[in-house]
């Protein structure tokens, strides 16, 4: 082999890893498809008659903030774009569901589960989707009824999120941080509505794995403080 074909060989194996990596790592987007820390959105409500022409007709425009801006915008998309921020973000999840891939987990819950006309009070009244493998992950905790659809649906947002305002926040956060969020999340008694944790999460995240399976044998506690830092974190456990 020749130096100047190692040379390229070398460069596209670390060109091949830096994908790897790149892709391995679950993370909020922004429309860029970015990965970003964190993100904020502020979905405007349907505004009839405006003069303006081009500003809140759809109901699907949004204001949107992340760690690397300094200050809110308007986006470039609208919500039911896979080009959004969610559209993009939640795109990882469609992906690794499609690829199969056991070493990602993901739990999608809401209150009013999509398609359904009821709305349950058995659960809390609480929003979100979370998406990890081992090396981190994304939170997204929002206020959309019916919404994300489930993976073998792939992304779309619904009518009915239109008209109100609605928000939401993404958190990147890494693995060993997960654990608490297991605990975390049986106070807030979700409705999940889709969820896959392979067996190999199982003994790490048990409330995950109850709420997932449907079998919630633990006790919600009323109340739990943690940090989520990854310091070692003070637990407090009250009910
Ligand atoms: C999103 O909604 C707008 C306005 O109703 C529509 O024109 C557009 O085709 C929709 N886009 C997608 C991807 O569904
Ligand atoms: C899942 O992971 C196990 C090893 O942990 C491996 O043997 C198995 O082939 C994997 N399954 C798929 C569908 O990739």
């Amino acid at each position: 082999m020749t130096a100047r074909l190692l040379n390229t060989s070398l460069a596209l194996l670390c060109l091949g890893l830096f994908e790897v990596l790149k892709a391995a790592k679950i993370s909020c987007r922004n429309e860029e498809g970015e990965a970003v820390d964190w993100f904020t959105f502020y979905k405007l409500p349907r505004q009839v008659k405006r003069q303006d022409k081009d500003s809140g007709e759809t109901g699907l425009e949004y204001l949107y903030l992340d760690s690397t801006t300094r200050s809110w915008r308007r986006s470039e998309q609208l919500m039911n774009a896979t080009g959004s921020v969610l559209g993009r973000t939640l795109h990882q999840l469609y992906k690794a569901h499609t690829s199969k891939s056991n070493n990602t987990a993901y739990l999608m819950y809401n209150d009013g589960v999509p398609k359904s006309m009821n709305y349950g009070s058995k659960y809390g009244h609480t929003k979100g989707v979370l998406l990890w493998n081992r090396v981190q992950g994304f939170w997204l905790i929002h206020s959309i009824p019916l919404f994300p659809p489930i993976p073998g649906e792939g992304y779309d947002y619904p009518p009915t999120g239109r008209r109100n305002g609605q928000s939401g926040i993404c958190i990147t956060f890494k693995y060993n941080q997960y654990e608490a969020i297991d605990s975390q999340l049986l106070v807030c008694n979700p409705n999940v509505y889709s969820c896959a944790i392979p067996a190999t999460f199982h003994q790490t995240f048990i409330h995950m794995s109850q709420l997932c399976s449907k079998s919630s044998s633990s006790e919600i506690p009323g109340r739990y403080l943690c940090s989520l830092d990854g310091s070692t974190a003070e637990d407090t456990l009250a009910s």
